[in-house]
């Protein structure tokens, strides 16, 4: 039995050797790597001592077996419970690490907002939608023919010079102007024909009121029996929609070779109204787009038959409107788009 004495002498310097240990640890993973050391069956202090069984004396084996299994069940409970209440107190140290007061008041977001033109924009084309026109999107790269020619304009016709067009060769070209998108619609479509058309269009011009690039919103209805009276009556819900209640239309002569008669349209100025100021320039009216009663060559043009359908067309710009609405002096401050200048602009 003297083996047996050294082994229990051994088991008990053990037992004494972990027990101390186990209290230095401070985490689960120093608890697995010092588990390795013990319970390894090949390197482990506890886990290597079955190997030695060979050289245990036959009688001894069972006694041997027992106490090496009882140290064994004795330590591996030791560390399942250090293990888990190591894990316990990580899991406890993490929450608290990670811990957020979702009742702490959050910080600001500043919300987006759509640009004032494009406010302008939808707000126009929710007027006429309102009012039955449906929308056609055309092309900002158009030809000649159905930027001019189809338009009552053809070569060398001096309304050409009216528009400083960007052409891309002699036969392509930045639009001038989204009446071209008219003759798109009228070449595919039969009346009646209730459309807008909001786009781009492009000048080579540049100023405080001009830009080279701007938006336009074209309408254009086709029917039976439609006159000027149609275009005063419709004009006249859309100004009082954008400018107010108590704004007046008045429309003057004017010139466009795909309109005739064509037509200013002016409201009353809704800074002043109508005592004259700088915005009207003292006159008190303000003008805010051309017209017209489509011109019948137009119409023939496009395979309308004019002795049965007459139409009118506008063309208002956007950025204008969102100027005036805004008392916005420089088209430029609409392109740039400064924060702190579009944040003055809010409805
Ligand atoms: N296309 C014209 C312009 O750009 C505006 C307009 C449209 C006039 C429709 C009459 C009818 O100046």
């Amino acid at each position: 039995m003297a083996e047996l004495g050294e082994l229990s002498e051994k088991l008990s310097l053990i037992r004494q050797e972990i027990s101390e240990e186990l209290t230095k640890l401070n985490s689960s993973k120093e608890v697995y790597e010092y588990r390795k050391t013990i319970m390894d069956s090949k390197t482990g202090k506890i886990g290597s001592l079955m190997r030695e069984m060979g050289k245990v004396p036959k009688e001894l084996k069972a006694e041997y077996g027992k106490q090496v299994n009882e140290i064994k069940t004795w330590a591996t409970e030791c560390f399942d419970e250090l293990d888990t209440k190591m894990k316990e107190e990580e899991l406890k140290a993490r929450y608290e690490s990670e811990k957020i007061d979702v009742t702490l008041p959050s910080n600001k977001i500043r919300r987006g907002y759509l640009h004032p033109a494009t406010q302008v924009r939808n707000q126009i084309v929710d007027i006429f939608a309102s009012l039955g026109f449906s929308i056609y999107e055309g092309n900002e790269i158009e030809t000649d023919y159905y930027n001019f020619t189809a338009l009552n304009i053809p070569k060398d016709h001096p309304a050409r010079d009216m528009q400083d067009t960007f052409y891309l060769s002699p036969e392509f070209l930045l639009r001038t102007q989204t009446s071209s998108g008219q003759i798109h619609v009228m070449e595919s479509q039969q009346p009646p024909i209730k459309i807008i058309s909001p786009g781009k269009v492009f000048r080579s011009d540049d100023d405080a009121t001009h830009s080279p690039m701007f938006s336009q919103m074209e309408g254009l209805v086709v029917d039976k029996g439609i006159t000027l009276c149609d275009l005063q009556g419709m004009l006249d819900v859309f100004v009082k929609k954008i400018f107010g209640d108590d704004t007046k239309t008045r429309l003057r002569p004017s010139y466009f070779p795909f309109t005739e008669p064509s037509v200013e349209v002016d409201v009353s100025c809704f800074q002043c109204k109508g005592c004259g100021c700088k915005l009207c320039k003292g006159t008190g009216w303000i003008e805010v787009l051309g017209a017209g009663v489509v011109n019948k060559k137009v119409l023939e043009g496009c395979g309308i038959d004019s002795d049965v359908y007459s139409g009118l067309a506008f063309g208002i710009g956007i950025e204008r409107i969102a100027m005036l609405k805004y008392g916005i002096n420089n088209i430029k401050l609409l392109f740039e788009s400064d924060l702190r200048v579009l944040d003055q602009i809010d409805d």
